[in-house]
């Protein structure tokens, strides 16, 4: 007689417990460095003029960063600010040996250049992985600090094939839906380094549905609420969703929500992210791994080797 056993299906992945801890882990190294060579990382984030959900997002960074013993420096500029002096500032800080992590936060305004920005920041104080020389050390598979969100999730994703799979990405088939710098093709090098089969869907690809059906690892990055439906999820595959939309609700209120119909989602997958609490607090915890990275980098000191 057969017997067959169900797979287990819908499983949380638990993206605010594990940034928990990757947190209280820094903050023992960075104890640690400061007992043994006298270092506190230092991150400087440069946020030029007011967008609300940036102000946000720079005033999280700073809070976390000081909750793990680092010092946090926050350089608020007006949006009537010249590309040239900002960076003056950033040459500034480059050149500044107490400054180890430097992040301006994007979107910047429309009369400046991000990328030319970006690729005024020492590559080793380019703490967002964004620094053409971090880009392009990740594709050839050399060591590089690699951009928060897709680090943040690949852990995530690594713990739950761990947890509910074999443990290993190698040969899977995966789909990330969004070409973003900032997450899309950056998730697509890291799966690629981990053995994947990488597609990068994108706002033209054809038969997107039947795309993303062949992935056994789906990562969402598009920026649209609850734009992958259920019935496009592969039954068992791991779902990563990176999307953070607010969307008004029937009370006149509003809520956060992801770029995959969680619910209908979840009856299909193996494992999932919620939003909020999947990837969107290792984003955060990635940055702040980052920085301590990039400070043992600058001074030639070894990671202590994993427990
Ligand atoms: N704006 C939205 N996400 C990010 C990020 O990861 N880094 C920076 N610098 N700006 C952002």
């Amino acid at each position: 007689m057969t017997v067959t056993v169900p797979s287990p299906r819908g499983n949380i992945i638990d993206g605010f417990g594990y940034a928990k801890g990757l947190r209280e882990r820094i903050t023992t190294q960075v104890a640690a460095l400061k007992a043994d060579h006298g270092l506190t990382p230092c991150l400087v984030v440069v946020i030029v003029g007011e967008d609300p959900a940036s102000q946000i997002y720079v005033k999280n960074k700073g809070e976390t960063t000081k909750a793990v013993g680092m010092e946090s420096r926050t350089i608020t500029l007006p949006a009537t600010t010249s590309e040239a002096d900002l960076l003056a500032l950033v040459a500034e800080l480059n050149a500044d040996k107490a400054v180890n992590g430097i992040l301006v936060q994007l979107p910047l305004p429309e009369h400046m250049s991000s990328l030319k920005v970006i690729d005024a920041i020492d590559p080793l104080k380019d703490v967002d992985g964004f620094h053409i020389q971090n880009v392009g050390k990740l594709s050839v598979g050399l060591e590089a600090i690699v951009p928060c969100t897709p680090l943040g999730s690949l852990m995530l994703l690594k713990d739950a094939i761990k947890t509910h799979g074999n443990g290993s990405l190698s040969g899977l088939n995966a789909v990330i839906v969004g070409r973003s710098n900032i997450v899309g093709k950056p998730m697509a090098q890291l799966l690629l380094n981990e053995n994947c089969t990488v597609t990068v869907a994108h706002s033209r690809t054809q038969n997107l549905a039947e795309v993303c059906r062949s992935a056994d690892i789906l990562v969402a990055a598009v920026g649209r609420p609850k734009f992958i439906k259920g019935d496009w999820v592969k039954d068992g595959a791991y779902v990563i969703d990176v999307g953070i939309n607010r969307i008004d609700t029937a009370d006149g209120k509003s809520k956060i929500v992801g770029d995959v119909d969680f619910d209908a989602a979840r009856e299909r997958a193996t494992a999932i992210t919620p939003v909020p609490r999947g990837v969107g607090p290792m984003t955060i915890a990635c940055l702040l791994n980052n920085t301590l990275h990039a400070t043992r980098l600058q001074h030639g000191i070894a990671a202590p080797q994993e427990a």
